[in-house]
């Protein structure tokens, strides 16, 4: 619960219910850390926060048998935004909490997009010879109900020499074009090169990337003239992130190759321990993590960096329409991350999780 601030007084508070999964591993670490900053900031804001926990992952499902139940999903159509930690336990079959959980959620809230933005803040933790924050600034726009991840296909013949496996990639009219209208608004509103890559596999992928590429010149001809397009293809997208990542302003890609090239999106920006992200339905829930696992192996040890669960933080404030907090809450990270951090990975910040949580509240 946030203090209230002096001179606002209780009428004139921003009030925001926010859901918080802690989830597995250093997941409530983080979140914790995040917390600590949001608050810092709503005070300086004079917002309110109210923080409902819910908890669900690998401990509970190993407890009860329980993954994500109906009531918790219910209730959880309730919030503006969630805020989560991570998902993934190492005593719990892969896939199970993954599905159930994230996916889950991801799917019935229909959060849509999974918006990752990528950018360096210090240029010592870039592996890239050369490359400066000025170089390294896009967003991806990721497709995030479709594609490879509904679940669709089967087995015939499973367990057999005869064996067949088959996983369909679901591309929707609907779902492609909701998708990349996301984009160019987003890109549009962004107002830098206002330029919007479209990452797919058009010399393959013959039929799903003949619908998005159609659907994007469609789309972008009628209704966003004011912004560039441009296709690359998505082995040529991570060429190019390595090579010249200053070409990119904000890209837009379908669900499977989004995971893959915002994984190389983080190593680039710095690493796991920066990298976060919002899943968004823009009319409903939705949900903000660090992009990173619940690494299980340093659970508990106050070693991990939480700067990409308080990234994750400030992408929710500024999805909540509070743009200055959030605005504060960036400034802040860049200036813990150039002025304090002798590394961004576990156990190498040289400070602990907590004391770099304490710094970038402080900050703010
Ligand atoms: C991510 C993760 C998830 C995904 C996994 C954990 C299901 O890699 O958020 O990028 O593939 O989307
Ligand atoms: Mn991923």
């Amino acid at each position: 619960m946030a203090i209230r601030g002096s001179m606002g007084g209780k009428k004139h508070m921003k009030t925001y219910d926010i859901a918080v999964i802690g989830g597995d591993g250093t997941g409530p670490e983080v979140v914790r850390e995040a917390v600590k900053v949001l608050d810092a900031a709503a005070i300086k804001f004079n917002l309110e926060l109210n923080y409902t926990p819910y908890d669900v992952g690998g401990e509970r499902y190993l407890k009860t048998g329980e993954v994500l139940p109906d009531s918790v999903l219910a209730e959880l159509r309730k919030f503006p935004a969630i805020l989560l930690g991570a998902i993934g336990h190492p005593d719990v079959k892969p896939g199970i909490l993954e599905k159930g959980i994230l996916l889950r959620t991801r799917f019935e809230l229909e959060q849509y997009i999974n918006l990752r933005p990528v950018k360096l803040y210090d240029e010592r933790f870039c592996p890239l010879k050369d490359k400066k924050p000025e170089h390294i600034d896009f967003v991806v726009v990721r497709e995030n109900n479709e594609g490879l991840y509904t679940g669709s296909g089967g087995f015939v013949f499973k367990g057999t020499p005869d064996e067949i496996a088959v996983q369909e990639s679901i591309n929707t009219r609907r779902g492609v074009e909701r998708c990349l209208r996301f984009a160019f608004e987003f890109c549009r509103k962004r107002n830098r090169a206002k330029q919007l890559t479209l990452c797919g596999k058009t010399n393959v992928l013959t039929y799903a990337f003949d619908l998005w590429e159609r659907a994007f010149r469609e789309i972008g001809e009628k209704d966003f003239p004011d912004v560039k397009r441009d296709y690359a293809h998505v082995d040529a997208t991570t060429m190019w992130f390595v090579k010249n990542p200053e070409w990119f302003d904000v890209i837009v890609t379908d669900n499977m190759f989004g995971d893959i090239i915002t994984d190389l999106g983080a190593m680039i920006q710095g690493g796991m321990g920066i990298a976060a992200g919002g899943n968004i339905n823009p009319r409903g829930t939705s949900m903000f993590e660090p992009i990173g696992g619940s690494a299980p192996k340093y659970t508990g040890l106050n070693v991990i960096n939480p700067l990409a669960a308080i990234c994750a933080g400030q992408m929710m404030l500024d999805f909540l329409g509070e743009s200055k907090a959030a605005q504060a809450i960036e400034a802040a990270v860049i200036k813990i991350v150039r002025e304090k951090l002798k590394n961004l990975a576990a156990g190498k910040m040289g400070y602990g999780t907590r004391e770099v949580g304490d710094l970038v509240a402080a900050a703010v």
